[in-house]
């Protein structure tokens, strides 16, 4: 009954999704690209941007680039540097009053998802000022044109740079939540390789693994997937397997940076178009009960919940599973391509110091932690299995570790 529900919902939405004027961030690939920023502004018009940012960002004077070369070029700014991991609800209000009191009128956001996701949300309120952060969450509830918003990330990463939704985690509940909207896919992508080799092993890992969810994901889409949203989760998730490790390796290494940041945005693509799934709609839940980073909580949960699919998505990791030079195209088996799939990703895993599980899930929290990603996942993503509340509380499970 519930799977019945959910894919009638999906296939009305997925028609409706068809007709609304779906855009990309325009990107600013390669090094050098920050200095492109300033042209960028009086292009459209911009004297006064915003630069949101985190306090790393600005202590490893990553955020300075940027605004050394609006110094340079004479164009004035503002800054705020408090960006929190998993932002909230306060954050975004204290931006949006930034921008209000000195009366900017763009967004340069520098950062990671949560970076480019509290700036989302705050130009989210300069378009709708009557209306409050937790009042804009949700699907198409801001429907009017943001300020002129330049996306620079400096992981790779969340693909926020192109995609609609920002992540907000409610101040006062622990709740995390999106708002989605096409008017939060960012005007430009700065994706500049050179900001990305300051990353730590450990974030490099992490983030990485996020745009590989993303692509996964998209690709798994039951029916809101276009030809070119494939062939975007297709190409991210052979770039990921050919660089993620290489970079992990080697944070230097640019060719790889940049071929990162690329994939990353080809996964953020792939998503806002064709939805992510359970393993977001679970990692979500940890991310703003106990501040796990959402790309860790991501790459811990996504192997659990393609083994728990079984042979529903066989047919589909085998040809993620070819794509990525795993095995060979035309023979062999999908189950035993699927598997290989899976076992690569636990091996890629290791490899990089991710664990196999959590020690910190309360079992006071597990009804709420089921509850809100029941409540995201269904009915609006089209996963290939639709998870009942029970399926749910099985997965988180699997992920526990118990000492
Ligand atoms: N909007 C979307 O479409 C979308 C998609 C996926 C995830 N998200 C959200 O994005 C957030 C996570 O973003 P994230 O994983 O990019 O991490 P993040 O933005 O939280 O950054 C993590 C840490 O990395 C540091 N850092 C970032 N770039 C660095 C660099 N180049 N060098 C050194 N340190 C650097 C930051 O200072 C920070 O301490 C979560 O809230 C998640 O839910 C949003
Ligand atoms: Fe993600």
């Amino acid at each position: 009954m519930l799977t019945l529900f959910c894919r009638i919902f999906q296939f009305l939405f997925n028609i409706g999704a068809r007709v609304l004027p779906w855009r990309k961030a325009i990107p600013v690939e390669g090094t050098g690209g920050v200095a492109k920023i300033p042209l960028l502004l009086r292009e459209r018009g911009v004297k006064k941007p915003l630069v949101v940012t985190d306090p790393g960002l600005v202590k490893a004077g990553i955020a300075a680039r940027v605004t050394g070369a609006l110094e340079e070029a004479g164009v004035a700014f503002a800054l705020f540097g408090d960006v929190e991991p998993n932002p909230s609800v306060n954050t975004v209000n204290a931006i949006f009053g930034l921008y209000t009191t000195e009366r900017c009128d763009g967004f340069i956001a520098i950062g990671g998802g949560s970076s480019m996701d509290a700036a989302k949300a705050a130009a989210a309120r300069v378009a709708r000022p009557r209306r409050s952060v937790n009042q804009l969450g949700g699907l198409l509830r801001v429907c009017k044109r943001l300020p002129p918003f330049i996306a620079v990330p400096t992981t790779a990463g969340t693909g926020s740079e192109t995609t609609i939704a920002a992540l907000i985690t409610d101040t006062a509940t622990h709740h995390k939540y999106a708002i989605m909207d096409l008017s939060l896919i960012p005007l430009y992508a700065v994706l500049d390789p050179e900001l990305t080799v300051g990353l730590s092993p450990a974030i490099t890992a992490a983030t990485g693994m996020d745009a590989l969810t993303h692509a996964v994901e998209a690709y798994l889409c039951w029916t809101y997937n276009t030809g070119e949203s494939i062939a975007f989760a297709l190409d991210a998730v052979r770039i990921i397997f050919a660089n993620l490790e290489k970079v992990y390796k080697n944070g230097a290494d640019i060719d790889a940076r940049a071929a990162m940041l690329r994939a990353s945005y080809k996964a953020g693509f792939a998503f806002t178009r064709a939805g992510v799934g359970n393993v977001h709609a679970i990692a979500h839940t940890l991310g703003g009960l106990y501040n796990t980073p959402h790309g860790l909580a991501n790459a811990v949960i996504l192997p659990h919940v393609l083994e728990d699919y079984g042979e529903a998505v066989h047919r589909k990791l085998a040809r993620l599973a070819e794509a990525a030079g795993l095995v060979p195209a035309g023979k062999g088996e999908d189950a035993d391509k699927a598997k290989r799939f899976i076992e690569t990703i636990y091996g890629m895993n290791e490899r990089m110091g991710i664990p196999k599980g959590f020690d910190f899930i309360k079992d006071e929290d597990i009804d709420q932690m089921i509850k809100w990603a029941d409540k995201e996942s269904n009915p609006l993503y089209p996963v290939p299995v639709i998870y009942s509340r029970e399926r749910f509380r099985a997965v988180i499970e699997s992920v526990r570790i118990r000492n």
